[in-house]
C-alpha cells in the first residue's frame, strides 16, 4: 500500500430535517452571502428552509451560478463579496454551485488575476486566506459537499479547468436525502453515473496491495448498481435515496484514494467535451469512460477482471472477463439513461478528437493515467472510438 494523510475536515451532517440545524453551524457574527444557481430552491422550498433557518442573520443572495460555473459569472460574485465585506458563504445547489463557492472562497483574497487561479492551477492551502463556507446539497453527484476539488469553466475561451487545495474543503455539508424529490429524471441519473465514475477513476487502474479500498470501492459500485435504476423511478423513496446521496459522497470525498493509484483521464477529456458541446458532465464520463478501458486493455487487464468477477459475477478467462466487464459497464449506463457515443449528442465531432489532443499538448497533459501511460496517441484513440 502506498504512504497516505488522510485529512477530511468537513462536517458532513446527514439526514432528514438537518436544514434546520444551519443557525447552529453557521458563526454568530457571519455577514453571509448564500449562492445558489438557476432557481430550482425556490421551486422546492429549500430556499424557505435555509432563509428560516438563518432568521436573525444578515444575509446577502447571490443567484445565477449555471450548471458547469462560469468564471465570468462567478467574479460579480467576488465584486460583492469584496465590496460587502462578507464573511461566510454558504452555497445552496448541485456541484456546480458548490464549486463555483470554492472558487469565490478562493478568488475574494486573491492577490493576482482570479483567472490564474484556473490557469495556472493554483493549489490553496492556507485557510486564513479564503474566505470559510458551508453547503446545503441538492443533487447528489459530484461529492464537492466534502471534497476540496472545484472545476469552473472560462466562457470566453471554452476552457473547462480544475483547482482546489486542502484550503477549500466545507466547514460543513448539510445533506438531507429527501431534497433530491425534486430532480429532474435526467440530474439523477446523471448523479449515479458521476458517482459510478469517480470510483472506477480510483479502482480501475491496476492490481495493488490496497486490498480495503479495492473493498471499499466496490460496496460503492454495487450499492449505485442496486439503487440506481430505482430512485430514477421513486426520489421519494427515503432509503433509495439516503443511499444514493451516501454513496455520492463516499465516491469522492479522498476515502477510496488513500494509498492507492489513480486515473481521472476519464475526467479529464470529458471536461473537454462539456466546455466543447456543453454535454451533461455525467454524460461525458459514459461517452469516453468504457472506449477508454478498451484502448487502455492491457494496461488495465488486471483490474477490468477482479471487476467484472467481483461487481458482475462473471466467469471465463482472464480476457475474457475483462472484455466483457466494459460490455456490462455500458449496459450499466444505457439502463441509468445514458447515450454512450459522442454523435448522440453532436454532428459537429469530426475535429473533436484533433482539437483535444492539440489542447492537451499546449497544456503540458502528454502522460495521463495511472501509469502516464495515456498518451497523446491514445487520446487520439479513446476519442475517436467515442465518435
Ligand atoms: O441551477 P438550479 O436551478 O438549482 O438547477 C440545477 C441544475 O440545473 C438542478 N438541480 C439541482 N438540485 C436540484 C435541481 N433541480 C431540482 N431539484 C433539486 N434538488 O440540476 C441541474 C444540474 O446541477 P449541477 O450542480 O450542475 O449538477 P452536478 O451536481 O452534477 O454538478 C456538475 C458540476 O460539478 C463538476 C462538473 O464538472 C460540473 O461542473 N464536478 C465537480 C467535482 C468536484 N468538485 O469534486 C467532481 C466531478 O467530477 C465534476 O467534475
Ligand atoms: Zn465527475
Amino acid at each position: 500500500m502506498l504512504n497516505f494523510e488522510l485529512y477530511n475536515p468537513t462536517n458532513l451532517i446527514f439526514g432528514k430535517g438537518q436544514i434546520e440545524k444551519l443557525a447552529t453551524l453557521v458563526p454568530k457574527d457571519a455577514k453571509i452571502l448564500l449562492a445558489y444557481g438557476g432557481g430550482s430552491i425556490f421551486k422546492n422550498g429549500i430556499h424557505e428552509q435555509v432563509r428560516k433557518s438563518l432568521e436573525g442573520f444578515d444575509v446577502i443572495e447571490f443567484g445565477g451560478i449555471e450548471a458547469n460555473p462560469h468564471f465570468e459569472t462567478l467574479m460579480k460574485a467576488v465584486a460583492i463579496i469584496r465590496e460587502q465585506k462578507i464573511n461566510f458563504i454558504l452555497a445552496v445547489g448541485g456541484g456546480s454551485v458548490i464549486d463555483g463557492v470554492k472558487f469565490l472562497s478562493a478568488a475574494a483574497n486573491f492577490e493576482g488575476n482570479p483567472i490564474d487561479i484556473l490557469k495556472k492551477r493554483i493549489l490553496f492551502k492556507d485557510v486564513t486566506k479564503v474566505v470559510p463556507f458551508g453547503t446545503v446539497l441538492t443533487l447528489p453527484a459530484t461529492g464537492s459537499e466534502m471534497n476540496s476539488g472545484s472545476v469552473i469553466t472560462i466562457e470566453t475561451t471554452q476552457e473547462k479547468l480544475d483547482f482546489g487545495g486542502s484550503a477549500l474543503f466545507p466547514k460543513f455539508s448539510i445533506c438531507d436525502p429527501t431534497v433530491i424529490a425534486s430532480l429532474p429524471k435526467r440530474q439523477l441519473q446523471n448523479g449515479i453515473v458521476d458517482a459510478y465514475t469517480h470510483v472506477l477513476e480510483q479502482y480501475l487502474t491496476y492490481p495493488h496491495e490496497g486490498y480495503l479500498q479495492d473493498r471499499i470501492a466496490e460496496s460503492i459500485l454495487q450499492t449505485l448498481i442496486q439503487v440506481g435504476p430505482d430512485v430514477v423511478q421513486n426520489p421519494t423513496d427515503y432509503a433509495l435515496a439516503s443511499n444514493f446521496m451516501w454513496s455520492c459522497t463516499m465516491a469522492l470525498n479522498g476515502l477510496i484514494q488513500k494509498g492507492v493509484p489513480s486515473d481521472w483521464a476519464t475526467h479529464m477529456i470529458g471536461h473537454e467535451l462539456t466546455a466543447l458541446y456543453g454535454i451533461d458532465h455525467a454524460r461525458t464520463l459514459a461517452v469516453v469512460g468504457p472506449n477508454l478501458y478498451r484502448v487502455m486493455f492491457e494496461t488495465k487487464k488486471g483490474k477490468l477482471t477482479q471487476y467484472g468477477k467481483r461487481i458482475f459475477n462473471l466467469t471465463g478467462s482472464d480476457d475474457e472477463i475483462a472484455d466483457e466487464a466494459i460490455n456490462k459497464t455500458v449496459e450499466f449506463f444505457h439502463t441509468m439513461g445514458m447515450q454512450t457515443k459522442l454523435s448522440d449528442y453532436t454532428k459537429d465531432f469530426q475535429k473533436t478528437a484533433d482539437f483535444i489532443v492539440t489542447r492537451f499538448e499546449q497544456r503540458g497533459w502528454k502522460a495521463l493515467g495511472e501509469k502516464q501511460n495515456i498518451t497523446l496517441e491514445k487520446i487520439q484513440s479513446i476519442v475517436e472510438m467515442s465518435y
